[in-house]
């Protein structure tokens, strides 16, 4: 596999370990596959539980102020009207005159852009890229696949906000799928026609729009920060803290820095790199139809910095425009100053699940030429499979002890039992899927019932009692103990 010159690995190179090892894969590949779109292997079914999972628990369920929702895929059209996206959720279809490869471009990038076999752009026009479907039995009832989530949560706010009883300021969460007819998509996962996102509305008080009570968990934090006027001058990102940011009014609301921070904060606590990250304000000519002010959490992809997850504020453009669609009352009453408000979006941090794997990816990815193998280093809570049982030969008394032991830990956890190969074999299958702990059942383990536990990352293994290796892996997963710790 070719490794770029800084030792990062490419995305074709990413595509092939990631089909090699059965995670993903073109859909219907047998048929040909169909561009955009992926099919996702058991592994990677897992670790993109995983990456939701702890989504959901830190963004919902380990606060006060966020409530999840799943609205469908299909709904009244009028939603999408109403949203502005059948009028201006459009790309700017060019083809090359040169090679005639279809490609998006900026607006503002008309007659500026050029193909990347030097050939100039033909504007072919603008294309909608919402998908179209028929609902029933009677031609021309037109519905939408959703282009993002976020719709429904505007759409059914009120009936949210009142029946969880939220005090404002207080968010709404959302995972699930989205579609995009993208013209051209590209690099692996990072531009895809269908994935899933992981999405927040985060309503305040119009008159709080840049009063955060959690603002100071942040102020603190360093980041590599990017403004719109920096790129304007061609300068490049610069290291400050989010208080320096605020304080120069490079950021301008206490919650867009709040948020760029948290949601940086959710991957790095994950095992990303904290240097492959920054945040970059969205140009003029860049902003949505429906927003104000927008930053990008940006990555730096082995195909150079891109937006990884989009913060937006949206003001109260959507409840608006719901509001005057469906002549329907979405105000909210505001219980602390007792008067009726329609809140605004100040924050919308929205993540494709797709990019988040591909960053955990390329981060946890180690060619270990020593061991001769790569070596995943998934976080464990990130890990698609918790433990490898292997019993040190094939011999019946071993291979009892061995599933007992899985027997057990499969309970509650995904643990994958293999007996078949050498052990170094099996050592190196697990490292390849990023199994961070391993597990040997010997003969010492008839005798004095404990088991050898082998951690990923130094090949080092310690002897455990067996009645205690479910509390030691939940520790060790946890993070509330160290492999070294273990005596
Ligand atoms: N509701 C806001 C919204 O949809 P966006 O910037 O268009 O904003 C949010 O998309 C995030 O969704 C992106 O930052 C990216 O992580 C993911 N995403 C968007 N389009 C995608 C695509 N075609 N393929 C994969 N992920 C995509």
């Amino acid at each position: 596999m070719s490794i770029m010159a800084d030792n990062k690995l490419s995305i074709e190179d990413m595509a092939v370990f990631c089909k090699k090892k059965g995670l993903v894969f073109p859909s219907g590949e047998i048929y040909g596959g169909l561009a955009g779109f992926f099919d996702f292997g058991p592994n990677c079914v897992e670790i993109n539980n995983n990456i939701k999972m702890e989504w959901w628990k830190f963004h919902v369920q380990e606060r006060e102020d966020i409530v999840g929702i799943d609205g469908s895929i299909i709904t009244n059209p009028k939603v999408w009207q109403a949203s502005g996206h059948v009028a201006s959720f459009t790309d700017v279809y060019v083809k090359c005159k040169k090679c005639g490869k279809p490609n998006k471009i900026d607006r503002s990038e008309i007659g500026k852009a050029k193909c990347e076999c030097s050939g100039e752009y033909e504007v072919i026009g603008d294309l909608n890229l919402m998908f179209k479907t028929n609902v029933g039995p009677i031609e021309g009832n037109i519905a939408y696949l959703r282009p993002e989530t976020a719709q429904l949560i505007f759409a059914d706010f009120k009936l949210i906000a009142e029946n969880s009883r939220l005090k404002l300021p207080f968010g709404i969460a959302q995972i699930g799928k989205a579609f995009r007819n993208e013209i051209s998509p590209r690099d692996f996962l990072f531009r895809t026609r269908e994935f899933e996102m992981m999405e927040i509305e985060y309503f305040v008080h119009p008159k709080n729009i840049n009063k955060c009570p959690f603002i100071k968990e942040v102020l603190n934090h360093k980041m590599n920060v990017l403004s719109a006027e920096s790129q304007e001058k061609n300068k490049s990102h610069v290291k400050i803290t989010m208080k320096q940011a605020l304080d120069k009014k490079i950021i301008k609301t206490e919650w867009h820095a709040y948020w760029l921070a948290t949601e940086y904060k959710w991957f790095v606590g994950l095992g990303a790199k904290p240097d492959n990250f920054r945040i970059r304000q969205h140009t003029k000519n860049e902003l949505s139809h429906y927003a104000l002010d927008t930053w990008d959490l940006e990555y730096n992809f082995p195909f150079g910095w891109k937006e990884l997850e989009g913060i937006a504020n949206r003001t109260d453009f959507d409840l608006q425009q719901h509001i005057k669609h469906s002549k329907k009352d979405l105000s909210f009453f505001d219980q602390e100053t007792n008067e009726k408000v329609v809140p605004h979006v100040v924050a919308e941090p929205s993540l494709g699940v797709g990019r988040a794997f591909l960053v955990f990816m390329f981060d946890a990815y180690n060619d270990d030429k020593k061991r001769g193998n790569i070596v995943l280093k998934l976080n464990p809570k990130l890990a698609p499979v918790k433990a490898g049982i292997f019993p040190l030969i094939s011999r019946p008394e071993l291979i009892k002890t061995a599933r007992e032991i899985y027997d057990e830990l499969k309970r509650i956890y995904n643990i994958n039992y293999d007996k078949s190969g050498s052990i170094g074999r099996r050592y190196a299958r697990a490292d390849e899927i990023g199994t961070p702990f391993c597990i040997t059942v010997d003969f010492d383990s008839l005798k004095d019932k404990t088991v050898t536990i082998r951690d990923r990352d130094t090949t080092k293994q310690v002897r455990v009692k067996t009645a205690e290796l479910k509390d030691i892996l939940r520790k060790l997963i946890d993070a509330e103990i160290k492999f070294k710790d273990l005596k």
